[in-house]
């Protein structure tokens, strides 16, 4: 038996959800969706919610409502899902890499300080793995320079930062309710922002510019969440604090379990924030016994999924290289890309589980 690196949990709350909606006929975008973004928008404590398809879209809106465009830069960070820099590249705006803080895998603000020029537009900071960056330097920096501040929030539902919901530091945030994310619509995605003009030009965009019927007034696209989706999300939204706590919890009981292992990192939190452990990552130094794909065979040959998250940063990929990025190596990034190891954390991971995992890296 596999013990997953991930696991969605579906049950018969969701599925009574997604028939009720199969019988009313009302299948597409409808009164489930608004109903999904005013829930979000309250377990956010943000204003204005827009669903959307997926994540990658709910980037993609952010970016064009606000007006992101060709010779824009914008700085983003090289260790993320790819998602999070493609958003600039379909603007036909220029991605501006910097690198992230070793210890929390973020990117780093003194870093993001160094690559601002007359050009740069906006700040595109991720909360890798469900730990907020950090969005008070960050904020602060996008004041000082009058950037626009985007928090790709897609592995971060519920997550705070001093005490604060993430999504609450920007001029925009989205979200992703992939499967594997803490709570899922199956795909879809969302964006939150307490601008209400933002809000409108969102909108409009995710639903091909039409103010009125036939009445086009922006470029937009068909960017829709359906009802069947948000009638799970809906679902999802009342048991991702459970669920949440419930990874805080795990991470824990892992990280007691591990801290001591030579040559194994266990997740650094940094003090001010919530980490809602999208991911537990454990990095693996050059004094542990085994390599890291050692280490992974060893984990899933016992039955112990394993995920790598992620292992080539954006700026090295074939087609960033292909575009002409890749001769500029982040340290950081780069020693993260080799060294991460994503290992179970999910709520339904039973205490027999989490001992099991902690046991058979101890022995190694
Ligand atoms: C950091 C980050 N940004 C964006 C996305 C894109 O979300 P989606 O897969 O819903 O398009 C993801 C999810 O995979 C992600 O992890």
């Amino acid at each position: 038996m596999m013990i997953p690196i991930a696991k969605p949990l579906i049950g018969n709350e969701e599925i009574s959800a997604v028939t009720e909606v199969l019988k009313s006929g009302m299948i597409a975008h409808g009164k489930e969706v608004e109903l999904f973004e005013k829930e979000f928008c309250d377990y956010q404590c943000v204003k204005h919610g827009i669903a959307v398809s997926n994540g990658t879209v709910a980037l993609d809106v952010a970016l064009k409502a606000l007006k992101i465009k060709s010779g824009d830069e914008v700085i983003t960070t090289p260790f993320t899902f790819i998602a999070s820099s493609n958003c600039i590249l379909y603007q036909n705006a220029k991605p501006v890499f910097a690198d992230i803080d070793e210890k929390t895998f973020n990117i780093d603000p003194n870093e993001v300080l160094e690559k601002i020029n007359s050009k740069t537009k906006a700040i595109v900071a991720v909360h890798l793995y469900g730990q907020p960056a950090d969005v008070k330097a960050l904020r602060e920096i996008s004041n000082d320079h009058d950037l626009f501040l985007i928090e790709d929030a897609a592995q971060a539902h519920g997550a705070e930062f001093e005490q604060k919901k993430v999504g609450n530091f920007s001029d925009v945030s989205t979200f992703s309710f992939y499967p594997t994310k803490n709570m899922t619509t199956s795909e879809g995605g969302l964006i939150l922002t307490n601008n209400p003009e933002i809000a409108r030009i969102s909108d409009l965009i995710r639903n091909h510019g039409q103010s009125e019927k036939y009445l086009h007034t922006e470029l937009g696209h068909n960017f829709r969440m359906t009802n069947i989706q948000a009638a799970i999300g809906r679902v999802q939204l009342k048991k991702v604090e459970s669920w949440t706590e419930k990874r805080i919890e795990n991470a824990k009981m892992l990280s007691n379990g591990l801290k001591k292992v030579n040559g194994l990192k266990v997740p650094y939190v940094d003090k001010r924030v919530r980490h809602v452990f999208h991911q537990y990552v454990l990095k693996i130094e050059d004094d542990f016994k085994m390599s890291r794909d050692e280490f992974s065979k060893y984990l899933n040959n016992l039955g112990i999924g394993t995920g790598i998250h992620y292992p080539i940063p954006v700026n090295e990929q074939p087609i960033y290289k292909k575009l002409g990025y890749g001769s500029e190596i982040f340290k950081n990034a780069s020693d993260a890309a080799k060294k991460v190891l994503s290992i179970p954390v999910h709520p339904s991971l039973s205490e027999t589980e989490l001992n099991y995992i902690i046991e058979k890296i101890t022995e190694i």
